[in-house]
C-alpha cells in the first residue's frame, strides 16, 4: 500500500474535531476528536511500516529504525487544538513530518539514525489550563502531582480523562531515558504572524520563543437582584473585571508587550443577577522576561485598586509560566547550512510569541524549528491559513533537514 499523500493525510485530518458552525477546530486533549486524531497517527505510521507508540505521557512517536539506538533525529508538533483553532496550528507539523518521511524515501535516502515522527499531548491546554503538558511532563518541568491536580471547568481531572481514554495516569512523569535518546528535535510549524509574509519567504527559521505566562484573576463580590439592588449597595465583580482588561492594555502598550484576557467565566451567568464570580485569564507575553514582569506586575495592582473600589476581593493565581527560549545556535546554524546550500537566498530568522513544545524540550534536546508562511497572520482561529505551494516547500525544508541530519 502507497503512503497516503500530503493532500490526502490533509483532508482526513480535516475532518476531525471541526465545528460546523464556526468552522473552527475543537480538539480538546483527551476528548472523542483528540482520540480520532490519535487514531489518524497510528494508522499513518502503519501506512508506511513505522513502529509506533504512545509514551507515560500520553505522546505519540512512529520509528523509523532502532529507537533504543540513540542519536534519533525527530521532527513533529501536535495535532490538539485552542477553542476554534485553525487547520494548520500543529497539524501542518504533523502531517508534513509523514510526508517529508516520504520524500525521503522517494529521494532513496539512507537514514544512518533512528527517524521519528512525533505529536507531543495537549498543546494548547485548552480544556486543563497548562500548555505543552505532554513534552513538560518529559521533560521534568510539570511534576506528576501538579499534573494530577489539573481540572477542566467541567470538573474532569486530567487522570479521570487519561484512564477514560486508556492511558494510564499513575505512569506519568519526567522520561529523561527517552529524551536522552534523541539527537535533535525539529519541529515545523505555521507561522502565527506575518514575518515571512513581509520578507516574501516560504520558510524561516525560529530564533527564540518569548517568555509568556497565564495567571487566573478571581475577583468575588456579590450575587444579588439586578433590580433591586440599589447602585450603591453592589459589590459588582464586573466593574473590576472591566478596569483590569482596559489596564492591561494599557501597561502592554507602554512595555511593549501583549497581554490579553481571552477567557471569561461569570458566575452565575444569569441576565437578572449581579455576578457573585468573574474568573478571567490573562496571556501575557513579552520579547524580554523584565518587561513581561513589568506588564504582569502592573496589570495586578491595577485590578487589586479597582477591586478595592468596588468592596470586590481578589486572588491572582499563576497557572502555567514559559521562560525565554534561545533555540541552540550548533542545530539552527546546521539546519541554515543545509537549507541555504539548496538556495539562493539566506533564510530569515524570526522569533515566535507563541508558545511551542520545541521550546520546552529545548531545555533537554538540541532542538530547532522551522515556519511556513502565514499570509494574514492570523492563527489560534478558523480563518488561520498557508498556501499549498508554501506547504510544500515546508515539507522539501523538511526533508532536507532530515536528509542532512540522519543520511549518509
Ligand atoms: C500556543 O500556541 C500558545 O502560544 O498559546
Ligand atoms: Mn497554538
Ligand atoms: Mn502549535
Ligand atoms: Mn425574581
Amino acid at each position: 500500500m502507497s503512503a497516503p499523500s500530503f493532500q490526502t493525510m490533509w483532508a482526513e485530518l480535516a475532518r476531525v474535531g471541526k465545528d460546523p458552525g464556526t468552522g473552527g477546530y475543537r480538539r480538546y486533549a483527551w476528548t472523542g476528536a483528540d482520540l480520532d486524531c490519535r487514531a489518524w497517527f497510528r494508522d499513518q505510521a502503519e501506512a508506511r511500516g513505522l513502529r509506533h507508540e504512545t509514551d507515560r505521557n500520553g505522546n505519540l512517536w512512529a520509528w523509523l529504525g532502532d529507537p533504543e539506538a540513540g542519536d534519533a533525529v525527530v521532527t513533529g508538533s501536535h495535532l490538539d487544538s485552542v477553542p476554534d483553532g485553525g487547520a494548520f496550528d500543529g497539524p501542518l507539523g504533523v502531517v508534513s513530518a509523514f510526508a517529508a518521511l516520504d520524500e525521503l524515501r522517494a529521494r532513496g535516502a539512507r537514514p544512518v539514525k533512528p527517524l521519528a515522527i512525533t505529536a507531543f499531548g495537549d498543546e494548547e491546554g485548552a480544556r486543563f489550563g497548562v500548555a505543552c503538558v505532554g513534552s513538560r511532563l518529559s521533560a521534568g518541568q510539570l511534576t506528576r502531582e501538579q499534573a494530577h491536580a489539573l481540572r477542566a471547568a467541567d470538573g474532569t481531572s486530567l487522570p479521570q480523562a487519561m484512564e477514560a481514554a486508556g492511558q494510564d495516569p499513575d505512569a506519568i512523569g519526567a522520561d529523561p531515558e527517552r529524551l536522552g535518546r534523541i539527537g535533535a528535535l525539529v519541529e515545523l510549524h505555521v507561522e502565527q504572524g506575518r514575518a515571512l509574509d513581509l520578507t516574501g519567504d516560504p520558510v524561516g527559521l525560529a530564533s527564540a520563543i518569548w517568555p509568556h505566562g497565564r495567571w487566573r484573576f478571581d475577583f468575588r463580590g456579590e450575587g444579588n437582584h439586578a433590580g433591586t439592588t440599589r447602585l450603591a449597595d453592589r459589590r459588582d465583580p464586573t466593574l473590576p473585571y472591566a478596569e483590569t482588561v482596559l489596564a492591561a492594555r494599557r501597561e502592554a502598550q507602554l512595555a511593549g508587550a501583549l497581554a490579553t484576557f481571552g477567557k471569561v467565566l461569570v458566575q452565575p451567568n444569569g441576565v437578572n443577577a449581579i455576578p457573585s464570580l468573574v474568573s478571567a485569564w490573562l496571556d501575557s507575553r513579552a520579547a524580554d522576561p523584565a518587561s513581561l514582569d513589568t506588564v504582569v506586575a502592573a496589570v495586578e495592582a491595577a485590578a487589586r485598586e479597582a477591586a478595592t473600589r468596588s468592596g470586590v476581593e481578589l486572588a491572582v493565581v499563576r497557572e502555567s509560566f514559559t521562560p525565554s527560549v534561545e533555540f541552540g545556535h550548533a542545530l539552527r546554524d546546521e539546519l541554515a547550512r543545509i537549507l541555504e546550500a539548496r538556495s539562493a537566498t539566506p533564510l530569515p530568522v524570526i522569533d515566535s510569541g507563541a508558545g511551542h513544545d520545541a521550546g520546552i524540550l529545548s531545555a533537554s534536546v538540541p532542538t530547532a524549528m522551522l515556519f511556513v508562511r502565514n499570509p494574514t497572520g492570523v492563527s489560534h482561529a478558523p480563518a488561520e491559513t498557508a498556501a499549498e505551494d508554501d506547504c510544500v516547500a515546508g515539507v522539501r525544508a523538511l526533508a532536507d533537514v532530515l536528509e542532512g541530519l540522519a543520511c549518509a
